[in-house]
């Protein structure tokens, strides 16, 4: 049987989850490969005593890079420069690489696609999108007689789960994250979960391979939860409707929307019902039609059953191309600006609720041009806080109506989106 020789960068959680994976699992995944997976060295910042001592350390990382037995490379260190110069190294010495690191490619996708190309071997990320949800090859492959015209996607656990308990206990933003943090479900340093810079980086990737263009990170809206008030919870469920992080990908023919944020989605639609946690993928492509999938998006385990899902691909000769054509032909991603967006939106109002009671209160807050479609009110001592569902507009008219509201009758003003999922 032949061999694959594999060399990790990185022994944290998923570094430590596909160590496990190849010792537990190898018999089963020589079967379907007729190959056995050898890890033949590591490297982290420090000595782990679950790695077999026979295996080579490197304390620095670059070394898996330039050494001759490794085929493959795996990287689970995350961040920027050394990743970067990692993977840059191990392709241009030939080697094949497998990563769970969604920051890198998101920015530098594009570049490192070509030089895998130019290098002849292949990167694997199914890893860096929904964790153990399989997307990445549905996307290239079980999709790949279809044209994707639209993916809504709940891309962040933490997220979820802070969004779902908000709601499932009536509690505030601030003590649910952290709770999330107590429980090891939240970093200690959340900025890229709660401000949708995770949710975007998977967003680029997966709408690079569902439209055939160069990953747009840096021209995405990104919105973060950080902003979600239990007050926004409660109007949106008496309006009949759930507050979901969604990364929302949309061909709208000669434009696409790529965007991340907080939007509405009525209860009865499959993904609002994806709660806690899990990671969902909800697709509609030109001849399959709809798809849901649901998953682990974090964890050991399910981090590094992706990964090792990518080296069968490598040791079976089915890796393909990393945004699932050749990175000549990906054009540039030309995106709506989301001031052009049209569709419905939830605006919240904080109003005196002395002036509220003398005014005729919807003309006074919109005028004419925005419909009121619903509305639900919480009654507080000398306020009234209102969530009203518009007609569909553009979003240029809602934020222009807010900015020309009567400072002395509203004192808060916001909008989120609604997202009507149901295709
Ligand atoms: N955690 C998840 O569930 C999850 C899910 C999907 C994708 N990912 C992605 O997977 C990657 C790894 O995440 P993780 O959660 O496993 O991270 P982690 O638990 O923080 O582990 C990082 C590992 O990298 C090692 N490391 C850090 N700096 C290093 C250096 N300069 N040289 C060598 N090794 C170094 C650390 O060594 P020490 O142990 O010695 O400190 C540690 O073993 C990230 O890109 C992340 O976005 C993670």
């Amino acid at each position: 049987m032949k061999k694959l020789k594999i060399g990790i960068a990185g022994l944290g959680t998923v570094g430590k989850g596909v160590y496990e994976i190849l010792r537990k699992d190898a018999e089963i995944l020589a079967q379907k490969s007729q190959t056995i997976f050898e890890v033949v060295a590591v490297s982290s910042r420090s000595k782990k005593d679950f790695v077999d001592s026979k295996i080579k350390f490197y304390p620095n990382a670059m070394d898996l890079a330039t050494d001759p037995e490794i085929d493959v490379v795996v990287e689970v260190i995350g961040g920027g420069d050394l990743a970067k110069n990692l993977m840059i190294a191990a392709l241009k010495n030939g080697k094949e690489f497998v990563t769970a690191n969604k920051a890198l490619l998101a920015e530098h996708g594009f570049e490192l696609a070509e030089l895998a190309e130019a290098s002849k071997t292949h990167v694997g990320f199914e890893a860096a999108v929904a964790g153990a949800t399989p997307i990445i090859k549905a996307f290239k492959e079980g999709l790949a007689a279809n044209e994707i015209t639209e993916f809504y996607a709940i891309l962040n656990g933490t997220c979820n789960f802070i969004l779902s308990k908000m709601k499932d206990e009536n509690l505030d933003f601030a003590p649910v994250l952290k709770e999330a943090q107590d429980l090891g479900f939240a970093e200690l340093d959340p900025t890229f979960d709660i401000k949708g810079i995770d949710t975007a980086h998977k967003l680029a990737l997966l709408a690079a391979i569902a439209s055939g263009t160069k990953p747009a990170f840096n021209q995405l809206t990104i919105e973060g939860i950080d902003e979600i008030s239990i007050h926004d919870i409660k109007l949106a469920d008496e309006l009949g409707y759930k507050i979901k992080l969604l990364a929302i990908y949309k061909n709208l023919g000669d434009s696409c929307q790529q965007a991340v944020y907080p939007a509405l989605v009525k209860n009865s639609e499959k993904i609002a019902q994806v709660d806690s946690s899990f990671n969902a993928i909800l697709t509609n492509a030109s001849n399959a039609g709809l798809s849901l999938t649901i998953g682990r998006g974090a964890g050991g385990f399910p981090t590094g059953s992706a990964v090792v899902s990518d080296l069968l691909d490598i040791a079976s000769g089915r890796s393909t191309y990393m945004f699932g054509k050749k990175a000549a032909e990906l054009a540039d991603a030309k995106i709506l600006p989301i001031a052009n967006r049209v569709g419905k939106y939830f605006v919240r109002l904080t109003v005196d609720k002395k002036l509220a009671q003398e005014t005729n209160f919807f003309e006074a807050v919109f005028g004419s041009k925005i419909k009121v479609e619903s509305a639900a009110f919480f009654d507080a001592e000398e306020e009234i806080i209102c969530g009203f569902l518009t007609d569909a507009q553009k979003e240029q008219n809602v934020v222009e109506a807010l900015k020309a509201l009567d400072s002395s009758l509203v004192k808060a003003a916001k909008f989120l989106r609604v997202e009507k999922t149901d295709f």
